[in-house]
């Protein structure tokens, strides 16, 4: 048998966490054939409901799960740690200002990705789920120096499977028909959504759709708003769609997407289609050889152009902020 893989998660009691560490642990992480070690890291107070989902995993009696650590010490939570996802944050409260967002925030993902420079394996990859995701991840990754750039990355996957159903409900085909639909930018209201490089059956979305209107006024705000709509019908946010994006992520990193496909990702930008380098923003991604690599060569249209550059702006905003504050 093969040695198992270490996978840590952060706010590991939380709604996501109990969506997620099941799927981990049931083989659709990585494979049937992968055993793992699951790792969890809460804050104190959160540690006994950690323990309380610990024993219903137990309780699963997973052939692939070997081990459970419970931990609020993120020295032990990421000590030789392969695949960390980093879903615990602090969410905005009323009255909030995003300055004051980002400190929180920076206090959870600079220790984190600090803990993670100094025990991760060699091979650590890490997909940031918390809010907001791609600053997140920023901060991480710039406290990680020893760990290659390019294993930090966050999650922009929720939004594209959101923008799946969506097409494939406007034309009447199933999701299975749509391919290299991606979504640019900061995983936030800014996002972008892109029909116009996205195929249906082999042809041009945007063309099959020929619906411009429907493109700006419903498609993009529906994508863009599904978090705040699942949340005014749950009574609660969006955590198994959220926890399968992550599987989806990760699944695809480790195991590479199918010849023809594109995903999504936020992954650190070389300065590709005029992102300023260094931060982290979404971009149309192929995973090969446990690498994503931005699809490079495609043209951008004046409206995808004015979408994507404003999404940029955001996350330079964000950036420029948490380096105000020390952060990075
Ligand atoms: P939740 O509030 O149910 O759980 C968060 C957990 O994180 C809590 O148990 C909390 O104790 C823990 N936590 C807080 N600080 C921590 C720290 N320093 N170390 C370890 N654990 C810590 O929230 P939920 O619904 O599970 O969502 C988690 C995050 O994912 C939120 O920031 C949410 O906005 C984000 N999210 C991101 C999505 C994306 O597409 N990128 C989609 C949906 C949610």
């Amino acid at each position: 048998t093969r040695t198992p893989v270490n996978v840590t998660v952060t706010g590991a009691a939380g709604q996501i966490g109990y969506s997620l560490l099941f799927r981990i642990a049931s083989g659709q992480l990585l494979g049937q054939d992968t055993p793992v070690r699951l790792k969890l890291l809460e804050i104190t107070p959160a540690l006994k409901a950690a323990e309380g989902t610990a024993m219903e995993l137990d309780d699963c009696a997973f052939p692939l799960l070997s081990g459970i650590d419970i931990t609020d010490d993120p020295n032990v939570a990421f000590d030789g740690v392969n695949v960390a996802l980093l879903v615990g944050a602090r969410p905005r409260t009323k009255g909030m200002e995003r300055g004051d967002l980002l400190e929180a925030n920076g206090g959870i993902f600079k220790p984190q990705g600090e803990a993670i420079n100094a025990h991760a394996a060699d091979d650590v990859r890490v997909l940031v789920v918390g809010n907001p995701a791609n600053t997140n991840a920023l901060i991480a990754q710039q406290h990680a120096p020893d760990v290659p750039a390019d294993r930090f990355t966050a999650m922009t996957r929720l939004d594209q499977n959101r923008a799946y159903t969506q097409l494939a409900k406007k034309l009447g085909v199933t999701v299975n028909d749509i391919k290299k639909l991606v979504i640019w930018g900061n995983h936030s209201a800014t996002q972008y959504p892109d029909l116009f490089h996205a195929e249906v059956n082999g042809k041009n979305a945007a063309e099959a759709v020929n619906d411009q209107a429907w493109i700006e006024n419903e498609f993009i705000p529906t994508v863009a708003k599904r978090g705040a709509a699942i949340i005014e019908a749950r009574g609660a946010s969006s955590a198994a769609s959220a926890a399968n994006a992550a599987i989806d992520h990760v699944h695809d990193w480790v195991n590479g997407t199918p010849e023809g496909q594109w995903i999504s990702a936020g992954v650190v930008s070389d300065g590709s289609y005029g992102t300023p380098e260094g931060l982290i923003t979404s971009f149309p991604v192929v995973a090969k050889d446990g690498r994503f690599e931005i699809v490079q060569g495609l043209e951008i249209d004046d409206f995808s152009r004015a979408r994507i550059d404003a999404s940029n702006a955001e996350l330079a905003e964000e950036r420029d902020a948490v380096r105000s504050l020390g952060l990075i």
